[in-house]
């Protein structure tokens, strides 16, 4: 059994969304054990989170400069190997940045940067550094998105023609209808999330997605936000065409005002011979159609999925795995490149997801501005 990953954790306190996701992904393939953290900007907070969860806190420290000054300290054999970044958005890029300079591998959460010209940037530092970069666009852990790419590079679907993704959620449409509510949340503040909320919140990971599975790019997009308020500066819901070459041509539509919608995203690739549907809330089914054979259901860990699929699951078929595996999955993926083995380059998305992520959002927000004009991604 090889030795456990030092990981250390930035952001994802006690008060967090995202935190726990992480925490028990990191564990569930027993690769990572959690040495050091800063939790939250209250060191007491930190430590008491610490405490709760049963990690030592002479390791907690009371911000991310600290962290990195005393673990250089260290011997490398004791020294976080990894940090895995949970903050709001805006902390991603000075922290990512820092830990690569300093010769730390980095897992980090979506979107990568506040713009584009930082994602440029971080890019430089990861190829200077030579460490390994993870962005946690989670749903790529999914052992049937993973079937999906796999089946469409093999050649399923024939010539694609159309996509369709769709990320809707309804949890803002309480907080931007109260004045007093939508000034204070971070996702809704440009200088916390950066220059898009709903967009690069989670559209970008219907992007991700389309790119993800398809394997061909986003080559120019048309974009139209709504922003609901005319004292929200922030997009709360947006539909984007998109082209991803001169025959594939299709749609992300995202939003946080779909009333009722909960965690709705799903994907769709049409293509000459077949189609794929997938759905996040029916994660182990995968939908293959046909115009003229009745629809197969692929589903997780039976010997005709692909072996990127099957290294994704853990369990025979029929025991459901779910969110909570699907972050595992990339967790899994960048112990194998941090320890150097093999690794299929659809384990994890990378610094190049990311900077395509920041590139997508960027040209969202340039085309809603400059009145719905066709913009090109590079
Ligand atoms: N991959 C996914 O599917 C997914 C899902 C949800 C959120 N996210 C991303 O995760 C990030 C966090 O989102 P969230 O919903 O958990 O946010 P949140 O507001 O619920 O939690 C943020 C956490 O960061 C901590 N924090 C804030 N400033 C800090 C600092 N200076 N140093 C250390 N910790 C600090 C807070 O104390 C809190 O614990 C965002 O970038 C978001 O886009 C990703």
């Amino acid at each position: 059994m090889p030795k456990k990953i030092k990981l250390g954790i930035l952001g994802g306190g006690g008060d967090s969304l995202i935190g726990v996701l992480h925490r028990v992904a990191a564990h569930i393939n027993d690769n990572y054990e959690i040495v050091g953290a800063v939790f939250s900007p209250e060191l007491q907070e930190s430590i008491d989170f610490a405490k709760e969860i049963d990690i030592p806190t002479n390791r907690i420290y009371k911000d991310f400069d600290t962290l990195i000054e005393e673990e250089l300290k260290l011997s490398e054999d004791e020294r976080i190997q990894v940090c895995s970044v949970q903050t709001p958005n805006f902390l991603h890029f000075p922290m990512a940045k820092k830990l690569l300079d300093n010769g730390f591998h980095v897992i980090c959460e979506k979107p990568m940067t506040m713009n584009y010209a930082e994602a440029k940037e971080l890019e430089a530092a990861h190829q200077k550094s030579g460490k390994v970069f993870a962005l946690t666009h989670t749903y790529t852990g999914y052992p049937m998105v993973r079937q999906m790419r796999e089946m469409i590079k093999a050649g399923a679907l024939g010539r694609i023609h159309k996509v369709d993704a769709r990320y809707y959620q309804g949890w803002i449409n309480p907080i931007i209808h109260d004045k007093e509510k939508r000034s204070s949340v971070w996702r809704l503040d440009p200088t916390k999330a950066g220059i898009s909320s709903c967009m690069g919140d989670i559209g970008v990971h219907a992007f991700n997605l389309l790119e993800y599975t398809t394997g061909l790019q986003v080559k120019s997009l048309l974009c139209d936000f709504n922003y609901l308020y005319e004292d929200n500066q922030m997009d709360v819901d947006g539909t984007v065409l998109v082209r991803m070459d001169a025959h594939v041509k299709g749609v992300i539509r995202s939003s946080q005002v779909a009333t009722g919608e909960e965690n709705g995203l799903a994907i769709a690739i049409y293509g000459e011979k077949g189609a794929f549907r997938w759905e996040q809330e029916r994660p182990n089914f995968l939908y293959k159609m046909s115009d003229t054979e009745p629809t197969q259901i692929y589903k997780p860990g039976h010997a005709y999925n692909s072996a990127l699929s099957l290294a994704g699951t853990k369990l025979p078929p029929g025991h459901p795995e779910g969110i909570f595996d699907s972050m595992a999955n990339i967790y899994l993926g960048a112990a194998k490149a941090i320890r150097g083995e093999k690794y299929n380059d659809g384990e994890f998305p990378t610094m190049t997801d990311g900077v395509r992520g920041m590139n997508f959002i960027e040209s969202t927000v340039a085309s809603h501005k400059k009145g719905n004009v066709w913009i090109t991604l590079d």
